[in-house]
């Protein structure tokens, strides 16, 4: 899986069902030995981790593979590396990297690739868990309003989850720093103010400042960012009863969101978390059986 807006509604539809049953305690297990590896480029707790937990749950052999101590430092492509671990017979990897599309140069390499995170480009595997977690809320798609605010120019989470929600029926709005959004960005929504944005929707999808691909000119004081977009108490007791927040996580708690608020009735942060082990069981076995492998 490589961007989930390339996906069908009806595939979509059928991954969520699977990641819903693996939710409420469905097994399936590989018939046979698999290997795959994790190939993660830039850090990760939560991807990696669940990937890694959502493998095992489904009796693959994970292989370690550390990018700190390989080749790489060496100078290998990612090609190489990657045509290197279908030799030594791994049969699907997931690879999170800084190049958008970095998967475009792996389309001749034999072996099931899953996008962990490319650049700025998709989160496939979040959008998935972020959809399950919204899906178990409301039960549909259709006529929600979904307000995705901050880092919208780097957020992979953000351009996942804006043109799928589409997609489904949603109605996606951004708010946040408006040289966060320059001209391009917002392709899948419209601009919103927060005090406006909070009030109206039933999903408010916060994201992560992404000060790692920010230079002088994109920086914004965080006390600042706090107090002009942030979900202060007082913005989230504006919110209509049954809204809900979500957040990729790592959270900066204090700056996105209060602290407490982190833990608070409406956030399902960490629900999203659990989601994703789930979420990422459905996405590897339906990846290994398009190859032919069998789970029972
Ligand atoms: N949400 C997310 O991708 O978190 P990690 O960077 O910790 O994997």
């Amino acid at each position: 899986m490589l961007r989930t807006a390339d996906l069908s509604v009806e595939k979509i539809n059928q991954l969520l069902m699977e990641a819903n049953e693996f939710s409420k305690g469905k097994i399936a297990k590989a018939t046979k030995e698999i290997y795959v590896s994790n190939l993660f480029f830039e850090d990760s707790t939560r991807t990696k981790t669940s990937f890694d937990v959502a493998e095992r749950k489904l009796g693959l052999k994970v292989v370690p593979f550390d990018i700190n101590h390989s080749s790489v430092n060496k100078g290998e492509s990612l090609y190489d590396t990657v045509k290197t671990l279908k030799s030594l017979g791994i049969s699907l990897a997931v690879i999170r990297h800084y190049k958008e599309k970095f998967y475009d140069e792996l389309s001749e390499i034999d072996m099931s690739i899953i996008n962990g995170g490319d650049g700025t480009g998709n989160h496939p595997s979040q959008n998935m868990l972020d959809l399950m977690t919204i899906q178990q809320e409301f039960g549909k798609f259709d006529g929600l309003k979904v307000g995705i605010v901050g880092d919208v120019k780097h957020s992979r989470v953000a351009n996942s989850n804006a043109e799928v929600l589409r997609k489904l029926g949603a109605k996606v709005y951004f708010s946040g720093p408006e040289k966060w959004f320059d001209e391009g960005t917002i392709i899948n929504g419209t601009y919103q103010s927060i005090d406006d944005l909070v009030k109206e929707v039933d999903v408010l999808m916060l994201l992560r400042i992404q000060h790692e691909r920010h230079d002088e000119k994109m920086r914004i004081s965080l006390e600042n960012y706090h107090k002009k977009f942030g979900i202060t108490k007082e913005r989230e007791k504006m919110m209509k009863d049954h809204a809900i927040i979500m957040h990729p996580a790592p959270v900066n708690r204090g700056v996105e969101i209060d602290g407490d608020l982190v833990e608070g009735n409406r956030s399902r942060i960490f629900k999203q978390m659990e989601n994703g082990v789930f979420a990422r069981m459905a996405i590897l076995k339906n990846a290994l059986e398009k190859r032919g492998f069998e789970f029972e």
